[in-house]
């Protein structure tokens, strides 16, 4: 648990490489009284994501990072994060992997959502992999993240039943509703003092 002293809210940084949905459903909850983030950069690895959109039109600091020169791409990052004086990191559907030096700068304060009962399902597909398993279950699980993919800590899960005939994109769509419930409540989580 990470513990707070002050009233300021802890600066955030969002890390998205799409929809942005999760982005979305983040800033509609930092804005609340009680919520104990404030989300100060949007960084994207992709110019079209359409979270970008969204970010420009709340104005809230967006920027795009090429990562064809990760290393560059990741300087470049930590630098904005400094001028923003961020203090924690939400993966939201960010599409790349972020290196064991630039995660090791950020110890403990990054963390990230993925749309599987992990360990289970780590990486991509996680939906099409538990309906051909034929599990019963599926879900979302908010973790901090360390330099192995999907493997760090868990602060919350959400188990959700997969129906009969369920296909991925409807599973995908029921899980991602719980995503936008869970990951608020794992933020206060770990401000549980805020
Ligand atoms: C979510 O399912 C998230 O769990 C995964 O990528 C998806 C991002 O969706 N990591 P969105 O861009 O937030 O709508």
């Amino acid at each position: 648990m990470i513990k707070l002293s002050g009233f300021n809210k802890i600066k955030t940084s969002v890390f998205i490489s799409g929809k942005g949905s999760n982005l979305k459903n983040l800033f509609k909850f930092s804005l609340k009284r009680k919520s104990p983030i404030e989300i100060v950069l949007v960084v994207s690895n992709n110019s079209k994501a359409k979270g970008l959109v969204f970010a420009k039109k709340k104005n809230v600091k967006n920027k795009v990072f090429n990562f064809i020169n990760k290393k560059d791409a990741e300087n470049e990052i930590l630098k904005e994060l400094e001028k923003e004086k961020v203090d924690l990191i939400c993966l939201a559907g960010f599409m790349r992997v972020l290196s064991k030096t630039f995660i090791q700068k950020f110890k403990g304060k990054i963390i990230n959502i993925h749309p599987s009962l992990l360990p289970k399902y780590k990486g991509l597909n996680t939906h099409l992999r538990a309906i051909k398993n034929k599990d019963k279950y599926s879900g979302c699980t908010v973790h901090f993240v360390n330099s192995k993919i999907d493997s760090g800590k868990i602060i919350l899960q959400k188990k959700i039943r997969i129906k009969k005939k369920e296909s991925p994109r409807s599973l995908s769509r029921r899980v991602l509703k719980e995503e936008h419930i869970l990951y608020p409540k794992a933020i206060k989580k770990i401000f549980s003092n805020f």
